[in-house]
């Protein structure tokens, strides 16, 4: 079993997901994990430690000043005699208390005192998600090294919010916190990697922009998968609606020079993978206030100008990666473009698809690809792109080795 020996401390905090950590403590505990819960007063509203207690079959930490459960424990053994601390639901309460060190109950006193690898399962309104507040928290949480896991888009409790902020799934939570406990082969510790991911936005004017179908699934998977074999990762993300992937550093840009800017600052690192569909062209003169729509007028005309094409500048850089990957998204000729791609823009590897609308790749969880090196072409069977992610992963370390 995937969690067989690992002790999970498990921290319910006051959000309507709690109930969802029910069906997480048993998710953890069918993979074999033993799970610790602590519950704060929050929680306590929401769902009772009494049913916590019959699921995780055991006693259920509520009181920092409980006599007995202190003198049994301890708050500072509790949060050291695990090999995770995972806060599922994480209210922006508790975020707010973790990013400044505050330590007035159980919960936070734990995570206050813990030395444990931290991982975080957000959710919250979408209006309290993006507040500045909690922004400033998140980015405080992460530069302290704590793991996120979502939160994830879609409709909330509250009848018509949607955004960003519902807790990820219990499936997905326990995929994090397997990736982050993963017991297998480091072959890629001690290496760094850059991967880019998702579309770029490159704007018209302060509304209107050009975009493409890139969803980013691909390229956040492969950052995923990179870390999983023990790389330090960057993802470079242009806008998309996936969360970022836990254990990995993930820089926000949206346009393809911005993308450009962000990847060379990470400068040197030994494997870059561009899998972004950057904007092949921005407009020359993006201009500062809406363009009007006058009756009778022309439609206006765009001047396009070359995007920086990342791939190549890396491909060619002074402190080139040692190993530099790309992507070849082609609608026609897949094999011949993507080997003629290899040399343009200084590739080690070429991951060509086609991505011609009938095979659902743009967007979809599914990819079909051709390796292409100088030693050849490798075609693999269609695979989730998750699957994908962890065979190039694999092919990478076998070429650094
Ligand atoms: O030339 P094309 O866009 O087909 O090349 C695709 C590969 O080049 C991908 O790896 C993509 O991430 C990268 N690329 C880039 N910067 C661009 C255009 C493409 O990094 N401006």
């Amino acid at each position: 079993m995937a969690l067989s020996g690992k002790h999970i401390l498990l921290i319910i905090s006051g959000g309507i997901a709690a109930y969802k950590s029910l069906d997480l403590i048993r998710r953890l505990k069918e993979r074999g994990a033993r799970v610790t819960p602590v519950m704060t007063r929050g929680a306590q509203e929401f769902i009772t430690p009494l049913v916590v207690g019959a699921l995780s079959a055991t006693h259920v930490f509520t009181d920092l000043f409980s006599r007995k459960d202190e003198q049994d424990v301890g708050h500072i053994r509790l949060a050291r005699d695990c090999d995770l601390v995972l806060v599922a639901p994480a209210t922006a309460d508790l975020m707010a208390k973790m990013a400044n060190g505050l330590a007035d109950d159980l919960a936070s006193t734990v995570l206050l005192a813990t030395d444990r690898r931290v991982l975080i399962a957000p959710a919250m309104n979408p209006k309290m998600w993006m507040a500045k507040a909690t922004q400033r928290n998140i980015e405080t949480l992460k530069g302290d090294g704590i793991g996120f896991i979502g939160p994830m888009a879609g409709e909330m409790a509250e009848k018509g919010e949607v955004g960003l902020g519902r807790m990820a799934e219990p499936l997905q939570i326990v995929e994090a916190v397997e990736a982050l406990l993963e017991h297998g082969p480091k072959p890629l510790a001690g290496k760094k990697a850059i991967v880019t991911s998702g579309p770029t936005h490159e704007p018209i004017d302060p509304v209107r922009y050009i975009a493409n179908r890139s969803s980013g699934k691909q390229g956040h998977a492969i950052a995923k998968a990179l870390a999983a074999l023990g790389a330090e990762v960057t993802l470079v993300s242009g806008p998309v609606t996936i969360a970022d992937p836990a254990g990995v550093t993930t820089v926000h840009v949206e346009r393809a020079e911005q993308m450009l800017a962000a990847v060379v600052s990470h400068l040197p690192t030994d494997i870059a993978v561009m899998v972004a569909a950057v904007a092949d062209w921005r407009v020359a003169t993006s201009l500062d206030q809406k363009i009007k729509k006058q009756q009778g007028d022309q439609p206006p005309a765009l001047q396009l100008v070359e995007n920086p094409d990342i791939l190549k500048t890396i491909g060619h850089h002074a402190s080139r990666p040692k190993i530099v990957v790309g992507f070849a998204a082609e609608t026609e000729n897949v094999e011949a473009n993507g080997r003629a791609k290899l040399t343009r823009k200084g590739a080690d590897l070429i991951v060509a698809n086609d991505v011609s609308a009938e095979t659902g790749i743009m967007g979809g969880d599914r990819n079909s690809v051709k390796i292409i090196s100088a030693d050849g072409i490798d075609a693999w069977p269609d695979l989730d792109k998750a699957e994908v992610a962890r065979r190039l992963a694999a092919l990478i370390a076998d070429r650094l080795a």
